[in-house]
């Protein structure tokens, strides 16, 4: 028996086919871009996800030559919060937009009024952030009335994926939950917001639970793909949630920590739990009855790419971060601020800006390699303490994940900075891998998600907090102390 994940990104659809043991037995990916049409926009055809959907699955069928009559389910993940409309014949009304597109400010604001800041995070566990959908589902009211007229339904990008796949409307509970449409708690469309936003009940997909069926393989998308018709195509899960099944980081306890190009702090709730304030993001976990706390860092492992790129072009990282391991923790004086790209957690400022806090001319190189790392790392501890102060006492392990996981230089600063063992896995393929767990765990392969993490992820290294941990300790509250010193700075450089 086989599994099909499918992770449809910003960037690449990759499919994973995996048996029922959960080993991996291949991978593709079909690459497309993004568009920026006019600044802060970023926007996609949600044909390319379809098609690279069928791209990625004839492929990885080839790669590991199955007999397709062997595949037993498929999991959906994707991209996060995108915004699909369909008109009434399920035809695509305009690009997406995407995640990563801040057009919407104004529309944030109008939300908050509309519901209250308090009772919207009350009800969603979120404030209003651009890159969420419903500012985008306004943006599109406001100012397309002619695309709002004609649609008919509103869908999340791997759920246009499955539309294509079965034809139904369908969400699972995690990427519902980055809406901000839904009652949190409820794990399911919340009537006052909806009300309060002029937004049609009937234009949503139904809401399942990440290992629930949504319906099956249609004929005409089955011979698409390669596969045979009836295939059962499960919940999956908003990227970030599926990532976290596929390191395994389904319980309390266990927060995983990807340090891509952004870095994503996730940790699993048992109940339904919020940061006051809304400075962490609070949704449903794909774990049927659980849900997470996530901390976005838009720069993480980018920093380190842009120190390297603009200091060092060409540089290999080995060679770029050998020095800095020389260089004493708090690299003598000197702060990073990470904020690259403006900022979304805790400081959900677009016009945050990155800096280099307290140069001398000591100062060398390597210091300044040093000081990005720890900049990072200062920056993610921030989601890791609002999570402590928000009930989540007992961290015991950071499992860490993408390419900046790969340095033990900095595994170490950040065992010594969040004072937790960090981890590695086995597991490399994250949200794909996640989505074919929850799609197994669906068809009763595995009892429970927690017991097919359990049985299929290990860990590989680990790192325990060492010397420097106080030292760290000691320069936290410096750090802390340089955003809202610096803020009416970057705002005026920003308006300048
Ligand atoms: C999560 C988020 C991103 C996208 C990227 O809140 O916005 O991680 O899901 O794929």
């Amino acid at each position: 028996m086989y599994f099909i994940g499918i992770d449809s990104s910003t960037t690449a659809t990759k499919a994973l086919i995996m048996d029922e043991s959960g080993t991996v037995l291949g991978v593709a990916s079909s690459e497309y871009s993004f568009a920026t049409p006019q600044p802060l926009w970023s926007e996609q055809s949600p044909l390319l996800w379809w098609h690279g959907t069928i791209e990625s699955i004839r492929q990885a069928l080839a790669k590991t030559n199955i007999d397709p009559a062997a595949v037993k389910g498929i999991g959906l993940a994707g991209q996060m919060h995108g915004l699909v409309l369909l008109d009434e014949k399920g035809e695509v009304l305009r690009p997406a937009l995407l995640w990563n597109d801040q057009r919407t400010a104004a529309q944030c604001d109008t939300i908050r009024q509309k519901i209250g800041r308090e009772r919207l995070i009350q009800i969603t566990g979120n404030d209003a952030l651009t890159g969420f959908t419903a500012p985008k589902i306004l943006w599109v009211q406001e100012n397309e009335p002619e695309i709002w007229q004609r649609t008919r339904h509103i869908l999340l990008p791997k759920d246009y994926v499955r539309y294509k796949m079965t034809g139904e409307f369908a969400v699972d509970c995690a990427d519902g939950a980055g809406t901000i449409l839904f009652d949190l708690k409820q794990r399911n469309w919340s009537p006052e917001i909806l009300r309060a936003l002029n937004i049609p009940a009937e234009t949503l997909p139904k809401v399942y639970e990440g290992t629930d069926i949504t319906g099956t393989l249609s004929p005409a998308a089955a011979k698409e793909l390669g596969l045979p018709a009836g295939i059962p195509v499960f919940g999956g899960g908003g990227d970030q949630a599926a990532a976290a099944v596929g390191t395994g980081a389904v319980r309390a306890g266990i927060v995983s920590l990807s340090l891509g190009t952004s870095g994503v702090i996730f940790a699993t709730t048992d109940g339904c739990a919020i940061e006051p304030e809304g400075r962490l993001h609070a949704f449903c976990h794909s774990v049927p009855g659980k849900w997470h706390f996530m901390g976005v860092m838009l720069s993480a492992a980018g920093s380190l790419r842009w120190h390297r790129d603009t200091f060092a072009p060409g540089m290999s990282y080995d060679t770029l971060l050998a020095p800095a391991a020389e260089i004493q923790a708090g690299s003598d004086g000197l702060l990073f601020l990470p904020y690259l790209s403006g900022e979304r957690t805790p400081h959900p400022d677009p016009l945050a800006r990155g800096a280099f806090v307290g140069l001398t001319v000591r100062h060398t190189f390597p210091h300044l390699t040093r000081a990005v790392l720890e900049g990072v790392s200062f920056g993610l501890r921030d989601s890791f303490e609002l999570m402590k102060n928000s009930g989540l006492k007992d961290i015991s392990q950071v499992r860490v994940t993408g390419g900046g996981a790969r340095s033990p230089l900095w595994r170490q600063i950040l065992a010594d900075m969040f004072n937790a063992e960090i981890v590695t896995v086995n597991s490399e393929e994250g949200a794909a891998y996640g989505a074919a767990l929850l799609a197994a765990t669906g068809a009763e392969i595995f009892p429970s998600v927690e017991s097919a993490c359990d049985s299929t992820i290990q860990i590989t290294g680990s790192t325990k907090p060492g010397k420097d941990q106080a030292a760290y300790e000691n320069l936290y509250p410096l750090y802390r102390d340089l955003y809202p010193a610096l803020k009416p700075s970057f705002a005026k450089i920003g308006s300048s």
